[in-house]
């Protein structure tokens, strides 16, 4: 009983809300359960209404509390309904977790405005914009946790990074004048860094037997990702265990960054 009520004081999210964007798919999705079965409400945040309904009919089944806003983050007239609507669900998020991406993968020469535009878009603008929705009000209340997922492209290149490499590495910036301005009002901002992960973003990739094991062979685990892995470090970094932890890059890698 000791152990159970030490745990939940450290790492319950019971009363907490949290928004999670991409949380009807991959690691967002693994996110957003974790988050909901550690007793947070979520709302889930994607275009794509399908998934989104099939992701919250799976955590309110489980018993969570969960509900979802379909929207376009690629657009700032998006992602600014995605926030109102998002903070009307279950009222304003104490816990932001930005993990909406896209990696389109043109070879440099042919990289284009279009591509470099989407990118940017999706992957940096959406979560600066949502810090600037939610950041402030997070300082105000005294409590505040902010998650970007980054991607080991953030500190090298790795398969045509391309445009995906440069938001990404801003995104890291991004967190840490975040955590700059936030923390001493009790907010803090982390990002995940994953490495090479089974999700449908990497479906080309993970399709080919050959490049999965030449990547499971890079880490240290002997394995790639699955999206289960971010499940605990994200209950920690929403949680009120990492008070102290801000500004930082957590790699959630099987040690592929260190190898
Ligand atoms: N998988 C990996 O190996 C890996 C490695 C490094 C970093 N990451 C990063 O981890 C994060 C999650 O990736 P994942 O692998 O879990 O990918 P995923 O399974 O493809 O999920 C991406 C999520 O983002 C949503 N999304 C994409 N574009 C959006 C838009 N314009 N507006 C709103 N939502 C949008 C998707 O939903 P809709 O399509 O329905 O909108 C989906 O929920 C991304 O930021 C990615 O860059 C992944």
């Amino acid at each position: 009983m000791i152990s159970q009520d030490y745990l939940s004081d450290l790492f319950s999210l019971d009363g907490r809300v949290a928004v999670v964007t991409g949380g009807s798919s991959g690691i967002g999705r693994a996110i957003a359960g974790a988050l909901a079965r550690a007793g947070a409400s979520v709302v889930a945040v994607a275009r794509g209404k399908e998934q989104l309904e099939a992701t919250v009919g799976e955590l309110t089944a489980e018993g969570g509390r969960a509900g979802w806003v379909a929207a376009d983050l690629g657009s700032r007239e998006g992602v600014r309904a995605a926030a109102e609507e998002a903070a009307g669900v279950f009222g304003e998020p104490d816990i932001l977790v930005n993990s909406a991406g896209i990696n389109l993968r043109p070879p440099m020469s042919e990289l284009g405005e279009d591509v470099w535009d989407t990118t940017m878009a999706v992957n940096l603008r959406a979560p600066f914009l949502l810090g600037q929705r939610f950041g402030p009000g997070m300082a105000e209340r005294g409590f505040g946790r902010i998650i970007h997922i980054t991607s080991q492209q953030a500190h090298r290149a790795f398969v045509q990074s391309g445009a995906y490499g440069v938001s990404k590495g801003a995104l890291e910036s991004l967190a840490r004048s975040q955590a700059e301005a936030w923390s001493p009002y009790g907010v803090t901002v982390n990002t995940l860094v994953p490495g090479f992960v089974m999700t449908p973003l990497n479906r080309r990739l993970s399709s080919d037997p050959d490049k999965v094991a030449a990547l499971a062979a890079r880490t240290m685990t002997g394995r790639n990702g699955l999206a289960e892995d971010f499940e605990g470090a994200a209950v920690f970094l929403a949680s009120r265990a990492s008070a102290y932890v801000t500004g930082q890059s957590l790699f959630v890698d099987g040690g592929l960054s260190v190898h």
